[in-house]
């Protein structure tokens, strides 16, 4: 058997890897347009930081598992094809801002058609909206010239958190595979299911019909989001009353009907996802005619929003309601920590939201280069989520620093903001910094991580997310 993956990104990437891994007698080749990275994927330097990731490379690199440029050959000669390409929110036309682009998926099903000389299983493995399987089915019969070709189409979204990518993909929770109800439908859900028995117990393999997989991940992505959101708004009554997040988040978390995951309260979530998932489930839900259900869902994304506005007005107002010309150091920048992926990471409004008014950005993130940093402060809303999106200059880049060490983006630093969650900041010598920071000194802790009580000692104003309010805080200066 031949496995092809359209798609050599975090998801098809990593997903690819570990299938080689467990199936040493398939032969799995990731194809790409991008050329840079796929020699990235064929060097010492993956594209990607995942812990664990180069590992199981390097040891199936060579040997079932190949990274290449040259899509229709392996795409030709696939048994499957997996789908990871791009779909990104639509920027302009109709459903603009909520709709998703399926440019990228439509060209994948169109080469697919074009190259195929015999039957395959096509699988979405990208997050597409509802009825896609029914849109790509047709591209891909109505494309091919060989009438004895047959396509199988299959949903199977990845529910993969980055940063535990590996793990998640060793010991899944569970595999959803959507497939039609016909006989060729089910022996098609059959042969992937075969693929992932390979290492997946039976059990854990859920089988749908294709519309029920597809709606599931959108639903999963909701449901994880709408939870952040709720214990952030908690968060903001939490402040206003003297209460304390952590302790409501504990105290609802035993609750065995609510579970203690996923209920941190932070600057906002990002991620190449959860937006974009919910804004996605929003437009079918408008398209259909649902209205209300649309406007329920857009709220977690709103709210979102207003974490990440509230959190820099709280720096503003604490220091005076003025940013104008301080340096406020930055601590980390990617979305969540043990990653450098900065796709819709909070850390992108919260700089601009800051420069806006005036401060200087020193930006500390121990994986996100400096490139990426510049690139994501100069991109436009949503047009990040694109293979070649062109990069626009803007006076943002004028207020931004980014430097290798936190000590040197806290020299002389007004405040320091910690809006990744990233270990090693627990461990920063805060004292020897405060000494160099300009006075008063103040920390906003937006991930909640730090020990607060130590560094009130040490001298700094702290402001903790959902926490009661420091005494400078809340009587201002
Ligand atoms: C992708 C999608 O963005 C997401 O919607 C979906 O849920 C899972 O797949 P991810 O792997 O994180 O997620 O994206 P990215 O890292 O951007 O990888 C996509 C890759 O597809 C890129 O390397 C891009 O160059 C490639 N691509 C895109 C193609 O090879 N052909 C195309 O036509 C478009
Ligand atoms: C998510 C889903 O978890 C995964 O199943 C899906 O396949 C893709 O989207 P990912 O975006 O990689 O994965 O990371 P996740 O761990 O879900 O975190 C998303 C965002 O939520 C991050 O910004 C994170 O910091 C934030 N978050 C998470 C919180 O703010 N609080 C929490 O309690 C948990």
């Amino acid at each position: 058997m031949k496995i092809a993956c359209i798609g050599a990104g975090y998801v098809g990437g990593p997903t690819m890897a570990m299938m080689a891994l467990k199936c040493p007698e398939i032969e799995v080749v990731v194809v790409d347009i991008n050329e840079e990275r796929i020699k990235a994927w064929n060097s010492d330097k993956l594209p990607i930081y995942e812990p664990g990731l180069f590992e199981v490379v390097k040891e199936c690199r060579g040997r079932n598992l190949f990274f290449s440029t040259d899509t229709k050959k392996h795409v030709g000669e696939a048994d499957i094809v997996f789908v990871s390409v791009n779909t990104p929110t639509k920027t302009h036309g109709i459903g603009a801002g909520r709709a998703a682009d399926l440019t990228y998926w439509e060209g994948a099903a169109r080469m697919i058609a074009s190259v195929s000389t015999s039957s395959k299983i096509v699988v979405e493995k990208s997050t597409v909206p509802v009825k896609t399987a029914e849109a790509i089915g047709k591209v891909l019969k109505r494309n091919c010239s060989d009438p004895n070709v047959n396509f199988e189409i299959l949903s199977n979204p990845e529910f993969l958190a980055e940063g535990t990518a590996m793990e998640d993909l060793r010991h899944p929770d569970r595999v959803l595979i959507g497939g039609s109800e016909t006989e060729s439908g089910r022996k098609a859900v059959e042969t992937l299911a075969s693929v992932y028995a390979h290492w997946i117990p039976k059990e854990r393999i859920l089988t749908a019909n294709l519309w029920s997989a597809e709606l599931a991940k959108l639903t999963a992505n909701a449901f994880l989001a709408q939870r952040i959101s709720s214990i952030n708004a908690i968060s903001a009554l939490c402040e206003a009353t003297g209460a304390d997040v952590q302790q409501v988040a504990h105290a609802i978390g035993t609750d065995t009907r609510i579970g203690n995951k996923f209920l941190n309260a932070s600057v906002g979530f990002g991620g190449s996802c959860f937006q974009k998932d919910i804004l996605n489930l929003c437009y079918v839900c408008e398209s259909v005619g649902l209205k209300e259900v649309a406007e329920y869902w857009f709220q977690v994304v709103s709210m979102n929003d207003y974490q990440k506005q509230r959190f820099v007005e709280r720096v503003i107002s604490a220091m005076f309601n003025t940013v104008s010309q301080k340096k406020i150091a930055i601590y980390g920048f990617a979305f969540k920590k043990d990653t450098g992926d900065t796709r819709e990471t909070p850390a992108i409004d919260v700089c601009k939201g800051l420069i806006r008014d005036g401060a200087r950005c020193c930006i500390f993130d121990p994986e996100v280069t400096p490139e990426q940093i510049f690139r994501d402060l100069s991109a436009p809303k949503f047009e990040w989520d694109r293979p070649n999106y062109s990069r626009s200059q803007s006076h943002m880049l004028e207020n931004v620093q980014v430097v290798s060490d936190a000590a040197q983006a806290a020299d002389g630093a007004h405040a320091i903001c910690v809006l990744t969650e990233w270990d090693q900041f627990k461990t920063l010598d805060f004292k020897t910094m405060y000494e160099k920071m300009t006075k008063p000194a103040f920390i906003f802790d937006g991930r909640n991580i730090l020990d607060h009580a130590k560094l009130r000692e040490i001298g700094f104003i702290v402001y903790a997310l959902g926490k009661p309010l420091d005494p400078f805080l809340v009587k201002g200066y």
